[in-house]
């Protein structure tokens, strides 16, 4: 398996970002906005390369999340895929060793909204379920998600974390989580 390249969206070509969302629109089966690639960038990026075809996409972004009266700095992973045909073979476990690093080191835990048929992957990983209510803070004031309450996956990166407890997103166009 060729090594994964880490890189900030900043250091990406055009033609590399549209194979990174030409690569994630198959792998979410067309189910990948404009807003949902758009959080993917203004962050560090994990690709997978194979004979020069781009076959694997992760990336960590800074987003703001507040949980227990702090505003804390969370490294939230966005646009996990690997093309159907190169699966199981540690592609995305190795994206994710790459930006879990970038999560440990620079940030104050990480986050994550984890696709149903993806939970076991993160969970293997060490991430966490939140068990307790989640929110975003949207210009009308801080509005629940219940219908994301169990799908957030966190990872402690050195700040306690009650799982219990109440977790709010910033804001953004899109999907909040
Ligand atoms: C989820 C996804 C990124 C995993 O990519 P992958 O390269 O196949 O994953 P890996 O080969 O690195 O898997 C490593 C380990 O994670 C676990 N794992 C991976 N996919 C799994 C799945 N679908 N169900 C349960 N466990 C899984 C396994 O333990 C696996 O090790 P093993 O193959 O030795 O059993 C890939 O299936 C995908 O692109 N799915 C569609 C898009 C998607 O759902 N993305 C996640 C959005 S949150």
């Amino acid at each position: 398996m060729s090594p994964v390249q880490t890189a900030h969206t900043a250091d990406l070509d055009a033609a590399v970002l549209t194979a990174a969302r030409a690569l994630l629109d198959d792998a979410f089966e067309g189910d990948m906005s404009d807003h949902d690639f758009e959080h993917a960038l203004g962050g560090v990026h994990a690709l997978a390369w194979e004979d020069g075809e781009l076959i694997g996409h992760a990336s960590v972004v800074q987003r703001r999340l507040l949980h227990g009266g702090r505003a804390l700095r969370a490294g939230y992973v966005e646009g996990v895929g690997v093309r159907a045909d190169r699966r199981r073979r540690g592609y995305a476990a190795a994206m994710m060793d790459a930006l879990e690093r970038v999560v440990r080191g620079a940030y104050d835990l990480g986050a994550l909204g984890a696709a149903d048929e993806a939970a076991a992957f993160y969970a293997g990983r060490g991430w966490q379920p939140w068990r307790g209510p989640t929110s975003a803070l949207t210009p009308a004031g801080i509005r629940r998600t219940a219908q994301e309450d169990g799908g957030i996956y966190v990872l402690p990166a050195g700040v306690p974390l009650d799982l219990d407890g109440e977790l709010t997103c910033d804001w953004r166009d899109g999907e909040v989580w």
